[in-house]
């Protein structure tokens, strides 16, 4: 039995390592038990840029909800949002819009129950245990429900999280639901793990990850994330490397090599005019 620092629910699976608490590892926090260390310690093997991987996903997050709040974007729904900790989407938007509404969704119970006692005094601000593979049950609950009104824009998140949606449950499918579900003026961001530089460690990867994570890896192409998000105009600089969606400085930890990141960015909108085809 994993033995931390008594924050797990009572009938959560501690035992098998799930992405959620390996970012959270990959990202140096301490909500993470020694299944979930193990692993991403096995991962970091393969991939050993990992941790700097993951601060250039948070901080992408960070850039985009700023620009869409400073646009105006009032409310958000997080999917796949791991730990509200760290630079997370209510902390930074309500720097610019104090009044910012976000539902955060995730799968993990630790994390979302974790994430609970953190958001427990926090109004305006709700933490949904649901997997986003079920739209509807996400869209009807009474989370969104309180939090968020769908028929204004708003900002849908599904950062570094659709490559843990295999193509047997259709990621396609699954993004225009929640886009089909959204006003016009919608938002998307979304990254993106891909193997397009470095097939052969990625696929080395891969198989670490695949080996015991509750949520298998899903590395795909430009193309193929490209094609996700159809339906959608991407803003500027379109889908790019993760640290050339505007970026706010200079610093690349990894040396100006912006394969070594293997991950790629991009923000849409869903039109606001829906034209006849
Ligand atoms: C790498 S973390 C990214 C967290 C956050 N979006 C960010 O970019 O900082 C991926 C998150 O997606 C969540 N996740 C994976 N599959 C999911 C699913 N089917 N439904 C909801 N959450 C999921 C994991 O539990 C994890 O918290």
């Amino acid at each position: 039995m994993a033995q931390d620092a008594g924050w797990s629910p009572q009938d959560a699976d501690v035992e098998r390592p799930s992405p959620a608490r390996m970012y959270d590892y990959f990202l140096g926090g301490s909500h993470n038990f020694a299944p979930d260390r193990e692993l991403a310690e096995r991962y970091m093997q393969v991939l050993p840029d990992m941790p700097e991987i993951a601060r250039a996903n948070r901080k992408f997050l960070v850039r985009a909800v700023r620009a869409l709040t400073a646009a105006g974007v009032d409310q958000y729904l997080d999917l796949g949002s791991g730990l509200p900790t760290q630079g997370c989407t209510h902390e930074t938007a309500r720097k610019i819009n104090p009044s910012a509404r976000v539902v955060y969704v995730d799968v993990d119970p630790v994390t979302v129950e974790f994430g609970r006692s953190l958001l427990d005094t926090t109004s305006g601000v709700e933490i949904l245990h649901a997997d986003l593979r079920a739209p509807q049950a996400v869209l009807d609950s009474a989370e969104v429900a309180r939090c968020l009104d769908l028929s204004r824009p708003v900002g849908v998140l599904m950062v570094a999280m659709l490559h843990f949606v295999p193509d047997t449950d259709d990621p396609a499918a699954l993004v225009a639901a929640y886009r089909d579900a959204s006003a016009p003026g919608s938002h998307l961001v979304v990254s993106h793990a891909t193997s397009d530089y470095h097939p052969e460690t990625m696929r080395e990867a891969a198989s670490v990850y695949n080996s015991g994570a509750t949520h298998g890896m899903n590395f795909r192409s430009r193309a193929q994330i490209g094609a996700l998000l159809s339906g959608y105009e991407l803003l500027e600089p379109g889908l790019v490397d993760v640290i050339r969606w505007r970026p706010d400085d200079d610093h690349d930890p990894l040396g100006g090599d912006v394969s070594r990141y293997n991950l790629l960015a991009a923000v849409a909108q869903k039109p606001s005019v829906v034209l006849a085809t």
